[in-house]
């Protein structure tokens, strides 16, 4: 395929050189005359193992060559890769100015084109920005419309600088957010081979998803230094703690606890943060990752409250009220600062839980529901009917099993208010469904 990658920097160089290698007929272009001679003398614009000798090959071979003019760039071309800057303006915001202009010469030059190319932004930008902003660039500099004349798509860059050939050519999987089917081709035809399994999903998905990734990396640096201080202040081998952490594929390195729901609570995590902030406290350490942990986690209890509050009707029905389903365990169950608050606030409050039996709460749960919950025994039904009859705003607040299919229950005059993503919202026909952060 004929491909054109705008900017020659990190991204667009591994791109362009990767690409070529796998037999596309690729032009760089860069408004930096430095990079584009570079290329052309089959030099490689940037320090990258592995890139010079890419690089080198493909000039040679006729099947990479640079400009700096898009328009010369483009007779021929089937895709085009916008990999230019988005840096951070003065204010933080992202700065998509460097885009917009490639999208505007990209534009320009398909005037008339006559030809379906696809447009694949590379660059990292927030969701929104390639239907919201971009597109109307294209649309307008192009005279042409989306999904018509021309294809629009997001693909997220996941590259590492030291091993970016290795990442290009051995991804796991290659993300591609696509506008229409035919970029979603298009694109399927340029990484036959390479990047690993191809997952289409939806342009805005695949823009967070960069953001998440590169997040979530951040944080684990942050994680992972925040318990080495406090290691060492401590006289313990952070690294090999941190080593030992690794070794749990099942809770630690895992998919377990990183789908969004409702807030963490129980017995243990909430104690065992305090008491590892309040030895970090006894240090004079500052730990701010691990210290706005808890704090994140009452936003988002304050957060579950002004859903339910939002719709204005006084009787609710609680669903699920220890913090994970088949337990009775109601210590520091987030869901309880729920009702809580809204008791105190006059709502009239049903509750319904399959594993509470108030007869058989004892000990420190029992004390626990006399000093802090002394509602619970005259709110708390064995049955769950009662408690649909009675409610106006149903909230889910654990997995219990018998929650999950209460989808096609929920009446027309009924909202549901799922904390826990317990619930198929597309099976909530009648009503209204609202999940938490979903
Ligand atoms: N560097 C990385 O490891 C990496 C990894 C993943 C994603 N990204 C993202 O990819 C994007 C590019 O990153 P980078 O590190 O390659 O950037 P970079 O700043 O190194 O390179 C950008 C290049 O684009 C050129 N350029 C700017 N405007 C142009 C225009 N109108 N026409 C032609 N060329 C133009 C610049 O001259 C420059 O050479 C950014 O959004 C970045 O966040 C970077």
């Amino acid at each position: 395929m004929r491909v054109v990658v705008v900017g020659l920097g990190y991204v667009g160089s591994v791109c362009s050189a990767c690409l070529a290698d796998r037999g596309h007929d690729v032009v760089g272009v860069d408004t930096s005359e430095y990079k584009v001679d570079c290329l052309r003398r089959g030099e490689s614009p940037i320090v990258e193992r592995g890139l010079p000798d890419l690089i080198a090959n493909a000039v040679r071979g006729g099947r990479l060559s640079a400009t700096t003019r898009i328009a010369e760039a483009m007779p021929g071309a089937e895709i085009v890769l916008v990999c230019v800057g988005t840096p951070s303006a003065e204010d933080g915001s992202l700065d998509l100015s460097h885009v917009k202009r490639a999208c505007a010469e990209v534009g320009t030059a398909l005037k008339g084109a006559g030809r379906f190319v696809t447009v694949v932004m590379r660059s990292t930008m927030l969701p929104g920005s390639v239907l919201d902003e971009l597109t109307p660039v294209i649309v307008q500099s192009s005279g042409g419309k989306a999904g018509r004349d021309f294809g629009v798509a997001y693909n997220p860059e996941f590259l590492r600088e030291g091993t970016a050939v290795e990442d290009f050519f051995g991804a796991d999987y290659t993300v591609l957010g696509a506008g229409c089917e035919r970029a979603a081709a298009a694109l399927r035809q340029l990484y036959t081979g390479v990047g690993g399994e191809l997952l289409v999903t939806a342009i805005p998905t695949a823009e967070m998803l960069k953001y998440v990734n590169n997040s979530y990396h951040a944080l684990k640096v942050a994680f992972a230094n925040e318990f080495g201080r406090l290691c060492k202040r401590e006289g313990v081998d952070s690294h090999e703690v941190m080593r030992l952490m690794r070794r749990d594929t099942k809770l630690n390195l895992s998919g377990a606890y990183l789908s969004p729901g409702f807030a963490f609570g129980g017995s243990c995590l909430p104690k065992d943060l305090r008491a590892v902030n309040s030895r970090a406290r006894r240090h004079d350490l500052d730990l701010p990752v691990l210290a706005s942990v808890q704090r994140s986690n009452d936003l988002h209890i304050a957060d579950a409250i002004h859903l339910i509050e939002r719709f204005k009707k006084r009787r609710l029905g609680f669903l699920g009220l220890s913090f994970k389903a088949g337990t009775d365990d109601l210590r520091e169950s987030p869901i309880l600062r729920v009702i809580g608050t809204l008791v105190g606030k006059g709502y009239d409050v049903l509750l319904h839980d399959p594993s509470l039996d108030m007869h058989r709460v004892l000990g420190a749960n029992r004390r626990f529901v006399e000093a802090e919950l002394p509602y619970l025994p005259e709110r708390l039904r064995p049955e769950l009917d009662p408690v649909l009859a009675h409610a106006e705003v149903v909230v889910i607040g654990n997995r219990s099993a018998e929650y999950r299919t209460l989808g096609p229950r929920v009446r027309a005059d009924q909202v549901m208010v799922d904390l826990v993503a317990a619930v198929d919202r597309g099976t909530v026909t009648a009503g209204e469904y609202h999940g938490l952060a979903w």
